[in-house]
């Protein structure tokens, strides 16, 4: 050994110099197994990106539809790969932007979206059977998969053509974001409905998006991160079999989304110990056969909560590092963060350097050339041994609670996290933790910087498409379709095909999501810590 032992993000040691005595005992073949093989420690397809580089996904959506229309199609333009919808917090929440809770919020954090007639004007001029998008939205995940199905059958695009994945993930609401709307059993229960639904009419359709990343930006670290991401995953799996679905039905369509830091090293040892984990679980726990069924796939979106508002083109630094750890990680679909979101929305230019970032990795390094290039290396093998067993003693801590939920309701995960989050801020502000610009490397006087903003009459526009919407529609129908949905909601059926109706009928985001509330009621979180 040379050197101090420095620890990981996980509180683990990095020995400086690890060698062969790093690794004894170690059997490659049982630990790593062959890209694309189980247990996927190195990748989950054979090729991977010698065969396909990662989708370019970038996380995107402000204002009316028109204004994200418009950023998508410039996106789009630029090379972007994949979509990826931003919604307003009013939106997410399942409310109208009219809605007096709503104020203030319209089009702010992304795309508002009332109604069918705001989604068709979303993607104008996007063929969705050449697009995949993703859209971040939990709670009212299944309304904007409905109006997104609506939209393309009146492109003339059949539901069995359409890819893309909805977040769909109300777990990690309650423990780290904050959009829940119903209480965790209608919650997993319309989780379910959505995996039913999508098996039988939208089969390529990614239907969850297990998610670390929310509770790594609240403060985990890399081993809770993964191990509440798949403690999650296994509430889901188990929901749905006991719905009735065979586990191979519904596995293959389910994702995951990650951090990615600055820390590589750790941060790829972090995403080869998930895949393993997963393909364990899946195959020992739950039975699955389906090899797709066993492979964690994965979006990754570069860490925000390193982006810094000082010196802010240090960020370009910081997001094409964490680019890098997620390629080496072997991530599906990446978003790179554009240097200036520490400040504000990303401007044109600064969306598009972010995009850059990800071809410089894509076409001016070799990161395509190889699968999994750290497998065998002393110190990232190891790293994701301690990784993967400090995952699994937390999961096991979360199944010993009753599992994810009972846990959530105990109040762990977000005390776990919450105990990291403190950790890290006595770090910064002592500066043991560098930020560099932040608490070293600072300048005497930050250089102006012009952020985008958004127009404030954009709220009183969403208003007035609301008002010209209702005017223009047959009230009798939404009523009969809402009536329908919430005896949906009362009994054991599946609610979307109630909900598309409705929505058809250009019932609102708000009407529907109220509608549940009348039946589910609405998510009071205890303060049981
Ligand atoms: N060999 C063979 N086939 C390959 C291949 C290879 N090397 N590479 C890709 N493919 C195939 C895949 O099998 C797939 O085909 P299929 O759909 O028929 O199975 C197709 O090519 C597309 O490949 P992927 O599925 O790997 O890539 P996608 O980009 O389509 O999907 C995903 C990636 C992770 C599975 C998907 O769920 C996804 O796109 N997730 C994105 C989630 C996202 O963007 N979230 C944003 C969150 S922002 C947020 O939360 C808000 C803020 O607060 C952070």
């Amino acid at each position: 050994m040379v050197g101090m032992t420095r620890e990981s993000e996980s509180g683990l040691p990095i020995e400086p110099v690890y060698g062969p005595e790093a690794l004894e005992g170690w059997d490659p073949a049982e630990k790593l197994g062959a890209p694309g093989g189980y247990p996927f420690t190195r990748g989950v397809y054979p090729s991977m990106y010698t065969g396909r580089p990662w989708t370019m996904r970038q996380y995107a959506g402000f204002g009316t539809a028109t204004e994200s229309n418009a950023r998508y199609r410039q996106l789009i333009a630029h090379g972007t790969t994949g979509l990826s919808v931003a919604f307003d917090l009013p939106t997410q929440m399942g409310h109208d932007s009219d809605a007096p809770i709503a104020h203030g919020e319209v089009g702010k954090v992304g795309v508002a979206v009332d109604s069918v007639d705001d989604m068709r004007v979303l993607f104008d001029g996007i063929p969705l059977d050449q697009v995949s998008t993703s859209m971040t939205i939990n709670a009212p995940a299944a309304l904007l998969l409905l109006m997104y199905q609506l939209v393309a059958e009146e492109q003339g695009v059949g539901a069995d053509r359409l890819t893309g994945t909805v977040q769909n993930d109300v777990l990690k609401e309650y423990i780290a974001r904050g959009t829940y709307i119903f209480p965790p059993k209608p919650s997993l229960r319309l989780t379910a409905d959505i995996f039913q639904y999508c098996r039988a009419e939208i089969p390529r359709w990614n239907t969850i998006s297990i998610s670390g990343y929310h509770m790594a930006e609240a403060g985990a670290s890399p081993a809770q991160e993964i191990a509440f991401t798949l403690a999650d995953g296994i509430e889901y799996v188990r929901t749905a079999v006991a719905a009735g679905m065979d586990v191979d039905d519904f596995a293959p369509r389910l994702s995951f989304f990650f951090v990615a830091r600055t820390t590589i090293l750790e941060e790829v040892a972090k995403f080869r110990a998930a895949r393993r984990i997963w393909a364990r679980v899946m195959r020992d726990e739950f039975g699955a056969r389906n090899p797709k069924s066993l492979m964690l796939r994965f979006h990754t979106q570069t860490a925000g909560v390193q982006l810094t508002a000082q010196q802010p083109e240090v960020n370009l630094v910081r997001v094409a590092v964490q680019g890098l750890a997620a390629v080496l990680g072997g991530t599906q679909s990446l978003h790179t963060n554009s240097f200036d979101e520490a400040i504000a929305l990303p401007t044109d230019k600064s969306a598009r350097l972010a995009l850059r970032t990800q071809q410089v990795l894509a076409y001016e390094t070799d990161v395509t050339a190889t699968v999994d290039p750290f497998a065998g290396s002393y110190v990232v093998e190891k790293m994701t041994d301690d990784v993967e067993a400090a995952a699994l003693d937390l999961m096991r801590k979360v199944e010993d609670l009753g599992g994810a939920v009972a846990a959530i309701e105990h109040g762990f995960q977000k005390n776990q996290i919450e105990r990291n989050a403190y950790r890290i801020a006595q770090e910064t502000d002592s500066a043991e933790r560098v930020v560099v610009g932040v608490n070293r490397f600072q300048l005497d006087e930050e250089e102006p910087y012009e952020p985008l903003r958004v127009d404030p009459a954009i709220e009183a526009q969403q208003a007035e498409r609301l008002a010209r919407l209702r005017a223009g529609r047959d009230r009798s129908a939404v009523d009969a379709a809402l009536a329908a949905l919430k005896k949906a909601a009362e009994s054991e059926d599946n609610v979307l095909y109630p909900m598309k109706d409705a929505l058809k009928a250009r019932a609102t985001v708000g009407e529907v999501c109220n509608a549940l509330r009348e039946v589910w009621g609405t998510y009071v979180p205890s303060d049981a810590f």
